[in-house]
Order: structure tokens, then C-alpha cells, then sequence
């Protein structure tokens, strides 16, 4: 079922008695790369699913847009839909949010499962390559950008053999307005190091690390996991970046492994 929280574009599918997971998405793609697990674990959990503020279906207003705001909304869905601890999944992009939001209060999730992200903020590096991102939207459009971007999220296996998913998956991306996916590199660039606190999360949590992850690579997500208490990490096989879409069946197991004992 689709519904507007805060200008938002919520997906929810399952009993909303059940145990709620909140997934959030990585850049630039919408709530649809959760599909796969939504099908899955909908079954026994209520699914929630949103496009973040800039990007699907959801507004997009000025592009100014920061992670603090990202955290918001988020905090804002869960208050609209009254989700009693909910369980808090993000990948990448959305991993950073997931980050910040138990950064500024843990004690309302069950627990948090981070997929291909990480903790640290941007190096002044990767800054300048996200300005120069946001040059080539301006000059060259974003259907160029997600021409150059979207390959390197995907393992060459991926896109070989799935090579009708990996085509819509682009298209989708380029259906998202440029000054949305200009936000979300702001927003990314300008977000707070989550390293420091790593060490008081006291919730469980659950990493999850495609094994050909160039982006946010598995020994990089071992040493995130390895700072925080209660901890699993696992290595997704046969995947790159986006282990959710690449390898849905470990994921899926992976996940429901993990949430089954909470
Ligand atoms: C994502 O998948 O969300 C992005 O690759 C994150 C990033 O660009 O840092």
C-alpha cells in the first residue's frame, strides 16, 4: 500500500501487527531495491519501504537537502505509522542515514542492519569527486551521470547475467529529477563522521558485504563491525555493491537468520 507521510512516498506491505522493518535505499535508485526482500520476509514482518525526499516518487522541492533532514523524515514515517521498535535496514546511502539515526537515538530501534555502507564521512577526496558529479549532472545531464555511476554499484557478473534487470535499473535511475540526485550528493558530502559513536551502539546489529564491493569493501565493513559491541558481518557472495538486488537469496536468509532471534 503507497500512502504520503511528509511529503514522502511510503510503501508498506505485511500485517502491521508483525514486527515492522524500515528499509531505506542507497543513491540514486528508489524503495523498489527492496522488492526482493519485501516479498520475502513480508510474510512474517511488516515491511516499510519510502523513497527518500528527492528521489522515486517522493517530493523534491529546493534540493537543499542535508543527512539531519533524511533523519527526520525518517523519525517522522515511524512516528506516522507508530512503529514500536522498528528493525532499521539501509544500504549505502541509506546505511549513512541508518548510521546517523541511531547516532541520535538508538533506543527506538530493535536493531539496525547495515548493507554495503559505512561509517566515516566523506574524505575531502570523494568530496571533490561528488562536486564534480554534480558538474557533469549540470553540463552533460543525469542520464550521462547514471551512464558512468550505476556500473561501478554492480559486479560484472551482475550485469552480465541479469543484463534486463541491470538495463531497467538504470532507466528507473534516470527517470529521478536532477536536482534530487544533486541534493542526496550534498547531503552525502556534508554528513557527519558516525565512526566516533560506533562504540557506544548497544543494539544488535547486522552487517551485510557484497564480496566484490569496490565502494564500501567488505575488510573496510569488517573493521566497522568489528567497533561495535553486537556485531555479526557477513561477505555476500557473488556481488558488488547492490548485494540486496545481486545475491537477493543470501541476503534475504541472512537477514531473516539474523531477525529471528532478536
Ligand atoms: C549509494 O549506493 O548509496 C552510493 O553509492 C553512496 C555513495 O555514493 O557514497
Amino acid at each position: 500500500m503507497k500512502s504520503i507521510i511528509n511529503d514522502l512516498a511510503v510503501y508498506t506491505s505485511g500485517n502491521s501487527q508483525n514486527q515492522s522493518i524500515i528499509f531505506v535505499h542507497g543513491f540514486p535508485y528508489d524503495h523498489s531495491m527492496w522488492d526482493k526482500q519485501v516479498e520475502y520476509l513480508s510474510q512474517n514482518y511488516f515491511c516499510i519501504t519510502y523513497d527518500i525526499r528527492g528521489l522515486g516518487a517522493s517530493v523534491v522541492g529546493d534540493g537543499q537537502y542535508t543527512m539531519e533532514k533524511y533523519a527526520e523524515d525518517l523519525f517522522m514515517i515511524i512516528s506516522e505509522l507508530n512503529l514500536s521498535k522498528p528493525i532499521l535496514c539501509g544500504l549505502s546511502m541509506g546505511g549513512y542515514l541508518s548510521f546517523r539515526a541511531v547516532e541520535i537515538n538508538q533506543n527506538i530501534f530493535k536493531s539496525v542492519i547495515f548493507c554495503d555502507t559505512k561509517a566515516q564521512s566523506d574524505t575531502d577526496e570523494i568530496k571533490l569527486i561528488r562536486a564534480n558529479k554534480i558538474k557533469q549532472i549540470n553540463e552533460d545531464g543525469l542520464d550521462a551521470f547514471v551512464e558512468g555511476f550505476v556500473p561501478t554499484c554492480f559486479s560484472s557478473g551482475y550485469k552480465t547475467n541479469y543484463s534486463d534487470n541491470y538495463q531497467s535499473i538504470k532507466t528507473l535511475c534516470k527517470t529521478n529529477k536532477p536536482i534530487g540526485v544533486k541534493g542526496a550528493l550534498i547531503a552525502m558530502l556534508s554528513r557527519v563522521d558516525s565512526t566516533p559513536f560506533l562504540s557506544k551502539i548497544s543494539i544488535p546489529t547486522l552487517h551485510l558485504c557484497g564480496e566484490f564491493d569496490e565502494m564500501t569493501p567488505p575488510n573496510l565493513m569488517a573493521e566497522v563491525a568489528s567497533k561495535i559491541t553486537n556485531s555479526h558481518f557477513f561477505v555476500v557472495p557473488n556481488s558488488g555493491h547492490m548485494s540486496p538486488i545481486e545475491n537477493p537469496d543470501f541476503v534475504n536468509k541472512a537477514i531473516y537468520d539474523f531477525i529471528k532471534q532478536l
